[in-house]
């Protein structure tokens, strides 16, 4: 299985924070943001990792991260052209680099401390579908994709932002996909923002009755305002002292 991290997009919540500097550079506490999603693929045993940017930033993560040898891995750079495209626009992007492989794609600013290593085991062995991760937000979740699953962790219904929100669990930053990922991609059409969104996408999966969700214990969103930076700086400062976190 491949890995994935997406770290592109305008950032222009982060303003200024963000005009010449790309979001996943901004340090939380110790380190770049992106280094949080790579040491997450290295946890879940991944050794190859596609990072994509926009056109202005993806020499910097070349400049920082290199060719991965120092986390134990082999990365690899793309560029998505237009900032503004969306997840789903960024993970077609991975359509060669992961051959006839799944991928696991992670959010290049989302903060989490699950091991995905079980995760990644056990989605290898399954014959094809989709894997979202969840988080309970009982007030927020009205900003995210929200997830309604059954007992068995198959996934009713994902609904990207709702006005009534049918659950209180917030779809996460972190997928899996089979390889037929690349061509439901092709079928997507622009959302209401101009994106291609990654709920639509994982819709097709949830339409076919193969998608699953795993709930996760804490999760980050850093990219989303100053407010959520700081409590993911505040959060992993945390867990550093404690020895929970590196
Ligand atoms: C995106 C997804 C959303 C998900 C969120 C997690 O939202 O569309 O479903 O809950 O990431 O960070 P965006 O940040 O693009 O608004």
């Amino acid at each position: 299985m491949k890995g994935v991290i997406l770290a592109g997009g305008l950032a222009t919540r982060l303003r200024p924070l963000t005009l010449v500097t790309n979001k996943h550079l901004l340090p939380i506490y110790n380190k770049p943001m992106i280094y949080y999603p790579l040491e997450a693929m290295v946890k879940a045993g991944i050794k190859e990792v596609l990072v994509t940017s926009s056109p202005d930033h993806a020499g910097h993560f070349a400049n920082l991260l290199g060719s991965g040898e120092d986390f134990g891995l082999k990365l690899y750079y793309a560029v998505q052209e237009n900032p503004k495209g969306g997840i789903s626009d960024a993970i077609i992007l991975a359509d060669e680099f992961a051959k006839d492989e799944k991928i696991l794609v992670l959010l290049g600013d989302n903060i989490f401390g699950f091991d995905l290593r079980e995760s990644v085991e056990m989605f290898e062995k399954r014959e094809k579908g989709a894997m979202t991760f969840g988080i309970e937000m009982p007030t927020e979740s009205k900003q995210y994709g929200v997830i309604e699953k059954d007992l068995d962790d198959n996934v009713i219904s994902i609904e990207e932002k709702p006005e009534n929100p049918k659950s209180n669990i917030a779809q996460t930053g972190i997928y899996m996909y089979d390889n037929r990922v690349f061509s439901f991609i092709k079928d997507l059409s622009p959302s209401q923002r101009g994106e291609l969104e990654v709920t639509d996408l994982n819709n097709f999966y949830v339409k076919e009755g193969t998608m699953k969700c795993e709930m996760i214990d804490w999760w980050i969103d850093a990219g989303t305002s100053f407010d959520e930076l700081l409590r993911a700086n505040k959060m992993v400062a945390e867990k550093v002292k404690s020895g929970e976190l590196q």
